[in-house]
């Protein structure tokens, strides 16, 4: 059976993007957040992953305004990336699992989640971003399901919907009958807000109330409201969507590992965890 190994959880700043290609790994302004992945990368090399399920938001490369779907599931053998115009090299292309992902679609769509299936879908720099993170290597040594949700045009799903369909995801992930190692990934956030007059703002207080509590209570966290994340994260601190649909895909006992929090990365407060994912004692036999 497919297991739950564990999840990371990470920004997707594209700028990320030039300082890898420029290696600006040990500049004085990379430093601090490039340390935050020595650990992750330590993790990885001992976890071996085969497949990573990948909660992220469309910034509208493949998706728009026109057409915005809450929850789009990916359900093809290889994902690619275009340019963005963000001046960052084109990703290379990521294999899938479609037959995950369409077990993983049958299950949401049983448990009364309406997804978009996508069987061709470009990712951006949401998953192509964390990937290079993680893997710095020639090889991304996993193959990806990437799942979208909307955090862009308004109305959002709520925290307790991302944490419900994350939790959907992970019993849907260790009914699949194939000896996988699975981890989940949520990417973006935490505080940080690109557009209007609060351009820049940040909130290290409740950022670091989301870190503690997304690992021991993550239902507390679902009693805010979109709007009230809006104005404790910014207009794109609700990226943080990702983020617990990923906690709630772990369905184990979950522990924080690492965590690495460095203010800013351009616009963003930068946040890099690793949560472990201890399955809980089979009960034994009578
Ligand atoms: C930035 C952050 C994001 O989440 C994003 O999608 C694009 C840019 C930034 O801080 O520059
Ligand atoms: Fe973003």
């Amino acid at each position: 059976m497919a297991m739950i190994v564990g999840g990371v959880g990470t920004t997707h700043v594209p700028s990320i993007g030039k300082a890898i290609a420029e290696k600006k790994h040990n500049d004085p302004y990379w430093k601090p957040f490039f340390k935050g992945f020595d650990y992750v990368h330590y993790w990885l090399a001992r976890t071996r992953p085969d497949v990573a399920v990948v909660f992220y938001n469309d910034h509208g490369l493949n998706f728009f305004l026109d057409k915005l779907p809450t929850f789009a599931v990916g359900a093809a053998d290889e994902y690619r990336s275009e340019d963005e115009g963000w001046g960052i090299p084109v990703s290379r292309p990521i294999p899938g699992d479609a037959a995950l992902s369409w077990h993983l679609i049958n299950a949401l769509v049983a448990d009364e989640f309406d997804v978009t299936m996508c069987q061709d879908m470009l990712i951006d720099h949401a998953v192509t971003i964390p990937m290079a993170l993680m893997w710095p290597g020639p090889v991304w040594p996993v193959r990806i399901v990437p799942i979208e949700i909307n955090t862009v045009q308004h109305p959002l799903p709520t925290l307790g919907r991302c944490l419900k369909l994350g939790r959907s995801i992970g019993r849907a992930i260790e009914s699949y009958p194939q000896d996988l190692r699975v981890m989940v990934v949520g990417t973006g956030g935490l505080s940080h807000q690109l557009d209007g007059t609060r351009a820049g703002f940040i909130n290290k207080d409740f950022d670091a109330l989301c870190l503690e509590k997304i690992v021991s209570e993550p239902e507390a966290l679902t009693r805010y409201s979109v709007h009230d994340w809006v104005s404790l994260s910014g207009s794109q601190g609700v990226e943080f969507l990702n983020w617990i649909a990923m906690r709630g895909a772990m369905t184990g006992r979950v522990s924080e590992l690492h965590r690495n929090y460095h203010i800013p990365i351009s616009n963003t407060a930068a946040a890099t965890v690793v949560y472990d994912n201890q399955r809980q004692m089979q009960r034994k036999a009578a």
